[in-house]
């Protein structure tokens, strides 16, 4: 991926003002192809998120056989022609995950079930990121996976087939290693199980039994599946609600900018990817739901987000997976409260597209706020404003792109931030949608 292109933005000139709908959940829409693609039949994905990270997963199942129809041109709609669990083909080339970390994570637990060889690749930052996690659960079942550092990083090269159900205990609360894990046990004889230090985002087992595969959550959290012989969507559409982590962003911009009323529609309030808005309101955030209903075996709400004046927080460990993502944004809105801003144990911010803690921690200081790294969080004293005419780094990281115009927005003057093309992986409109909501942001014009 080029990481280049650089956002300019500065100090919001207007209170943010309006609704909107945001697009579609990522992790859901990774998720959506994935069981899609292994069902039998034709499923139609609707709300899908065309981003980078997601277009690479529909392509992994394209080189594998599965016929894929886009229902229009912005690729928010699309047509999987399932294949079947047991129908996918061996790919010729290598099966590219660009910058996601999802796609590749989860797609080791499909690829563990195939009795044919293939081989995992990414760009730079995620030729960085610990594989570990994935290849050792699918190595116990069965699977032969190989890489560099002993198969800790990409490129993976996987065997798979013949795999036997395990109890995975896992050493991290991460969605993509439970995920990969409950991927792999649609194809192994008996059941598999997968326990995790804390609860992360469950999206997998929601919608796994929309598929007809059952998952059972035991008393003690452990997650159980017996992999039935055949998914299919029963009335053939999965509708995906629009990415609660893209609402972030905008929800701590009009918490920011005096006077501001925004509206976001319909967006995930999953409990375990609301960590952010519990995080934001627990600072004093004004965050009103209402309209809440369900899509698939999901909830949604629109949320109403007005300016008000934040105050620090020592956030509750227990709430570190659900906003894992949202930290860089909440970073933000800790620099601009009253008082101190708190993060421990997470860790895992380190390993992300980026080091998030190292990355914020530089580009927020660049901007005056006063940060402190910690190894596993930071600590944060709110100043009232930050200082603009500086150059930050993205580092190639979407969120931290994101966060960092966010930032900008109340600062003394502009913000440019650079190698922040990585923004298309989940966010391909957040421009165009920030600008239409007040916010002073742009892409600088290419010379
Ligand atoms: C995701 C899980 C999280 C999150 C990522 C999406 C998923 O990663 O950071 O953006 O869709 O399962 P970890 O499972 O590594 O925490």
């Amino acid at each position: 991926m080029n990481i280049g292109g650089t956002l300019i933005a500065g100090p919001a000139d207007r209170a943010l003002h309006g609704t909107i709908r945001l697009p579609g959940d990522k992790s859901m829409s990774h998720r959506a192809v994935m069981l899609a693609a292994l069902a039998d039949g034709v499923t139609e994905i609707r709300g899908f998120l065309p981003g980078e990270d997601n277009l690479a997963t529909a392509r992994m199942f394209a080189d594998m056989g599965v016929a894929i129809d886009w229902l229009n041109e912005e690729k928010t709609a699309l047509r999987v022609h399932g294949v079947g669990l047991h129908g996918l083909t061996e790919p010729v080339g290598v099966l590219d995950a660009g910058n996601s970390g999802t796609c590749v994570r989860l797609m080791t637990g499909v690829l563990a079930g195939q009795s044919f060889h293939s081989v995992l690749v990414g760009d730079a930052s995620l030729h960085r990121r610990p594989m570990q996690r994935v290849a050792d659960p699918v190595r116990r079942m069965g699977a032969h996976v190989d890489g560099r550092e002993g198969g800790n990083k990409l490129p993976l090269s996987i065997r798979g087939g013949g795999l036997t159900a395990i109890h995975h205990i896992s050493e991290v609360a991460s969605a993509q290693v439970k995920s990969c894990v409950l991927l792999a046990g649609l194809f192994a004889e008996g059941t598999t199980t997968v326990k995790e230090p804390k609860p992360t985002r469950d999206h997998t087992e929601r919608m796994l039994p929309l598929f007809g595969q059952p998952v059972a959550v035991r008393e003690d959290g452990t997650i159980a599946l017996t992999p039935t012989d055949r998914l299919s969507a029963p009335d053939g559409v999965v509708d995906i609600p629009a990415d609660p982590s893209s609402a972030a962003f905008f929800a701590v911009a009009a918490s920011l900018v005096a006077g501001s009323d925004v509206q976001l529609a319909a967006i995930g309030t999953n409990p375990r990817r609301d960590g952010w808005r519990r995080i934001l309101a627990g600072m004093g955030g004004g965050i009103e739901l209402s309209r809440e209903a369900t899509v698939g075996k999901e909830t949604v709400a629109d949320v109403r987000v007005t300016a008000g004046g934040l105050h620090g927080l020592h956030v509750d460990p227990g709430d570190v997976p659900d906003a894992i993502d949202e930290f860089p944004v909440l970073f933000v809105a800790a620099a601009l409260a009253d008082g101190e801003f708190v993060l421990e144990g997470a860790e895992e911010l380190r390993v992300k597209e980026s080091d998030r803690i190292a990355a914020m921690v530089a580009a927020l200081r660049a901007a005056g706020a006063d940060i402190a790294e910690q190894a596993d969080g930071v600590r944060i004293r709110g100043v009232h404003a930050l200082a603009g005419g500086i150059e930050v780094d993205a580092f190639g990281d979407h969120r931290i792109a994101m966060a960092m115009a966010v930032a900008a927005q109340r600062a003394s003057g502009e913000i440019r931030i650079k190698n922040a093309a990585a923004i298309a992986t989940s966010f391909p409109d957040f421009v165009p949608l920030a600008q239409g909501l007040g916010m002073n942001v742009r892409w600088e014009q290419e010379s």
